[in-house]
């Protein structure tokens, strides 16, 4: 495309398909997708392995020195995924050791201040659909096209669930539903760039829609701001 590039975010509940969405979308445009969350599941991921007390901020800050996080492209599953000191970790940070911890994390300003002024250098040439909590209240304030997801608990349980498990991950559904319940609570309520959906959103619930309902509505609305550029 030759039109002049925007910044696309993608915020919403935990589960709630932006993953998806933000990765069909850039493919559409042929913008690049980053999962900003990926990169707290891989702080948490660290921790974890290295035995830091997730609750010692302190410590936790002082490990961010310690830990390189980047992305590769999979040229198989057409994304980038999260490397973690230079080992490809995308399918690790998704076990449940790291989503029953990672809200923590995310609700740590250090972590925050380090992972934001990351993902404002990865979106600075703009072409960029990124998906989280804060992308579009503090990442980037100034993105053209902000999408609010949501779903009801039920639906965004059983896909989340029905993931894992064809993923060959041990869990039942209402531990996963738990686990949502939770980080949601968490990820509302902490007072560093808490989820919270300002004006300029658009908002987009998919509890009825199926992925291609969501994509055609996505992509009418990014196209609008693209030729309005
Ligand atoms: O999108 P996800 O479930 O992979 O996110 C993992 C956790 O990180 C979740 O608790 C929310 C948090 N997160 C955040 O606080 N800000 C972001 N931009 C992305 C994720």
């Amino acid at each position: 495309m030759n039109q002049k590039k925007i910044n696309i975010a993608i915020d919403g509940y935990s589960s709630c398909g932006k993953g998806t969405l933000a990765k069909q979308l850039a493919k559409f445009l042929g913008y690049k997708f980053i999962d900003s969350g990926s990169m707290y599941r891989a702080v948490t991921l660290y921790c974890i392995k290295k035995e830091i007390d997730l609750r010692d901020e302190n410590l936790v800050s002082i490990a961010l020195k310690n830990m390189t996080i980047g992305f590769e492209f999979n040229t198989q599953t057409e994304r980038f995924e999260v490397t973690l000191n230079g080992k490809n970790v995308e399918s690790e940070i998704r076990e449940m050791k790291v989503a029953s911890r990672v809200s923590e994390i995310a609700a740590q300003s250090e972590v925050r201040k380090y992972l934001v002024s990351m993902q404002q250098k990865i979106g600075k040439d703009k072409g960029v659909v990124m998906d989280g909590r804060d992308i579009g209240t503090v990442v980037f304030p100034g993105a053209e096209l902000k999408i609010f997801m949501t779903a009801s608990v039920e639906v965004r349980s059983e896909r989340r669930f029905n993931e894992l498990i064809s993923d060959g991950k041990e869990v039942t559904l209402s531990e996963v539903m738990a686990n949502l319940i939770d980080r949601d609570r968490i990820d509302s309520n902490r007072d560093d760039s808490p989820l919270r959906m300002t004006e300029d959103y658009k908002v987009l619930d998919n509890t009825k829609l199926s992925r291609s309902e969501q994509l055609e509505i996505a992509k009418s609305w990014a196209l609008h701001y693209i030729n309005q550029n």
